[in-house]
């Protein structure tokens, strides 16, 4: 039985997001820090257990552990080992913003977890603490070094481009990817509900770097069928490689091959425009996963064939530490 909807996509990947907490405070998800909101936690060990196996038992093949920060868990570590011991899941993922990768990277690859994201927004130290609140670039970057000793399969880092904060700074987001294989990605500003004037101040087309990367002699990398939606870029002098992502793009959507489930119980469909649908009164014993599974499926059946975020509707996400972006 595989997750299909109703204009031929079918999806492998999933995006779990395991709590909407998150120790760092980037100006363009949570300024204000995380203010943790009265009502139920995030899903328990049992409930992740539980959607994650009905999830790959659907073909969700690919599963990323996101957030808010995925590590600030107390049991994350038995959250990513139980993850990877389900039968049909053949590749754990972990979204991190990296600060406890120095000392945790070894551990986490030996519970499973086999491709890293790791955002990171400036190497400048004053910008990276004026963006996320905390003086920790160095740990970050720390941590990248203990990411590629501890053998991941892929290793990527994540920036979000933003006019007048790190736009200058393309050159040596670049540079990182000479000598090691890693993958090095811009990511478009998105609009969220919450910051509406922080997004027309900093938002930036990355069709500027892609221009600057063809002069410099970097070629497109042809999509694989099932790749998603980053435009990636190689060059022969760099092992690693530099992907734009832009979701106010046309046919941006068109790619998108992922599910998620936020840390309330919620699938999203979509990162915007829709509440999301609660499915967690299905996650709390063991036999109602088959129930679970049917509303599951009849909820992906309905999903919808793009966003609508180039005309102005962020639905109702006001940052992404909720649903995990
Ligand atoms: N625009 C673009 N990316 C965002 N992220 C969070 N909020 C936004 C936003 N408004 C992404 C960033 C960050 C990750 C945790 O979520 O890539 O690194
Ligand atoms: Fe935390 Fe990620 Fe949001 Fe930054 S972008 S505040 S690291 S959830």
């Amino acid at each position: 039985m595989h997750l299909g909807d109703g204009f031929g996509r079918t999806f492998k990947y999933l995006r779990l997001s395991v709590t909407d907490a998150c120790n760092f405070r980037c100006s363009y998800c949570l300024p204000d820090g995380y203010r943790r909101c009265g009502g139920p936690g995030p899903l328990t060990l049992d409930e992740l257990r539980r959607a994650a196996t009905v999830f790959a038992s659907l073909g969700l093949r690919k599963i990323r552990l996101t957030g808010g920060e995925p590590t600030v868990r107390r049991d994350f570590d038995d959250v990513a080992a139980m993850v990877a011991a389900q039968p049909g899941v053949e590749k754990l993922a972990l979204t991190t913003n990296g600060y406890r990768l120095p000392q945790r990277a070894e551990t986490w690859h030996r519970a499973g977890i086999r491709a890293l994201n790791v955002s990171l927004d400036s190497l400048d130290r004053e910008t990276f603490r004026r963006i996320t609140g905390h003086d920790r670039r160095d740990e970050v970057l720390d941590g990248i070094d203990a990411a590629f000793a501890a053998g991941f399969d892929a290793i990527k880092v994540n920036a979000v481009y933003m006019k007048g904060i790190n736009d200058h700074e393309l050159d040596a987001f670049v540079a990182l990817a000479k000598d090691r294989p890693v993958g090095v990605r811009f990511i478009e500003l998105m609009e969220t509900g919450d910051h509406a004037a922080f997004f027309r101040r900093h938002h930036l087309s990355t069709d500027i770097i892609a221009r600057k990367l063809l002069a410099e002699g970097w070629t497109p990398r042809l999509k694989a069928a099932d790749a998603g939606p980053a435009n990636d870029f190689v060059h022969p002098d760099y092992r690693g490689s530099i992907g734009l992502i832009a979701p106010y793009s046309k046919d941006f959507c068109k790619s998108c091959n992922r599910l998620r489930f936020s840390s309330q119980g919620k699938l999203h469909l979509c990162l915007f425009g829709e509440f999301g649908v609660p499915l967690r009164s299905w996650l709390q014993s063991d036999d109602q996963m088959e129930e679970f599974r049917d509303r599951l499926v009849a909820a992906v059946t309905r999903k919808t064939d793009g966003h609508r975020l180039a005309h102005g509707l962020t639905g109702m996400t006001s940052n992404l530490s909720a649903i995990g972006g």
